[in-house]
């Protein structure tokens, strides 16, 4: 048996999780910064590396003893080193750099996002992973990226379209400081949504153009959002001024317009999907499965749609289980797994880097 220790600090989780070469996950330790950064509706990068510096190593230990070994088990480190805040990332990075050192195993510098997607082949207790048949259609929605993939194998991925400007996530972060719902949004807005109604028209479908099909844009949705909740803006004496807050709008008139929001971005993402689909099709690619990663596949509606979507397209669907939708160490763990078979390793060079592969 080999097993590989992760290592996820990209973002706002301190993540850590030992997987074994089937993608059985012995552990998964996630140390989330939700409550650090909430009065500021969106993640501090400096205060997001103060507090993974100081997790990093408890959760670590966690990890280890959650999956009953020590170092001495440890066949390899796996970090995510790419694509993240810099100063988020380098804090996992040295760890793992400190740890291959010192337990004289190799370390493997795993893409984050690609990783998003390879949490289709992780078991977790109570859920064996069906085999992924490729190539399949991948499609990451985060906070940081919203990406659609030909995926080849779990480690050729061509990118077919990305986001021009915000990442759903982060729409749903946005729309939540908005509609008054705290953080982290997506959570927020989809338990308000449950209590609300879809106006179809309240807000426009975003659009794309021609030349660029498969790309996804919100930052259009966000703006007409706004004003929907706090009416046009005005200039009064230079500074710009809205009619109205979000506290002068009725609770339903809120969770109307969440439910709307999580509807259109929803329509978006299956929209695209369709769209890939038909051209990875269309290119003579049998696509028979369809893998779903990133924090936004918790959502409840998008779960819901990506399930007709799948039946109604003849495609076996993959959607990660709930801790695995979120940042977690274990998917960095499991792509690490192919990327030793393949003996793509990294030496204590290893570096951090804000952009990732595509
Ligand atoms: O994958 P992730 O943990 O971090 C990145 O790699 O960015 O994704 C975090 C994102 C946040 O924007 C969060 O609001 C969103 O996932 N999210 C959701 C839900 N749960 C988390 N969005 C919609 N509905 C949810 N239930
Ligand atoms: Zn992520």
């Amino acid at each position: 048996m080999t097993l590989v220790l992760g290592l996820e600090s990209s973002c706002d989780e301190t993540a850590a999780a030992v997987v074994d070469h089937t993608g059985r996950v012995l552990s998964n330790v996630i140390a989330s910064q939700h409550d650090l950064h909430a009065e500021y509706g969106g993640v501090v990068p400096e205060i997001a590396s103060r507090a993974h510096v100081e997790r990093i190593s408890p959760v670590v230990e966690q990890a280890l003893q959650q999956a009953g070994v020590t170092g001495t088990n440890i066949d390899a480190v796996a970090v995510g080193h790419r694509p993240g805040l810099v100063g988020s990332l380098v804090v996992a990075v040295s760890g793992a750099k400190a740890l291959a050192w010192a337990w004289g195993v190799p370390i493997v510098g795993v893409d984050h996002v690609h990783a998003h997607l390879a949490v289709a082949s992780l078991s977790v207790p109570g859920n064996d992973a069906a085999a992924v048949a490729y190539p399949s259609i991948g499609l990451v929605v985060s906070g940081g990226h919203t990406s659609l993939y030909s995926v080849e194998s779990p480690l050729v991925m061509h990118r077919l379209g990305a986001t021009i400007d915000d990442a759903a996530g982060e729409a749903f972060d946005k729309a939540a400081v908005m509609l008054g719902l705290g953080f982290p949004g997506g959570p927020a807005i989809d338990r308000a949504a449950r209590q609300g109604q879809v106006a179809a028209d309240a807000l426009p479908l975003p659009k794309v153009g021609a030349d660029a099909p498969l790309s996804f844009s919100f930052s259009g949705l966000k703006t007409a959002l706004l004003y929907a909740v706090r009416g046009q803006p005005r200039r009064v004496d230079g500074k710009v001024t809205f009619e109205r807050d979000f506290g002068d709008m009725p609770e339903q008139q809120r969770n109307d317009l969440a439910a709307t929001f999580e509807h259109v971005v929803v329509h978006t993402l299956i929209d695209r999907m369709t769209r890939a689909l038909h051209v990875m099709r269309d290119n003579g690619q049998r696509v028979e499965h369809a893998i779903l990663g990133g924090g936004v596949t918790a959502n409840t509606f998008l779960r819901q749609r990506a399930d007709q979507w799948a039946d109604e397209h003849e495609l076996q669907l993959h959607l990660p289980s709930m801790d695995l939708c979120v940042d977690n160490a274990a998917m960095i763990a499991g792509l690490a797994h192919h990327q030793l078979a393949a003996g793509q390793v990294d030496d204590l060079s290893l570096a951090a880097h804000a952009t990732g592969s595509v």
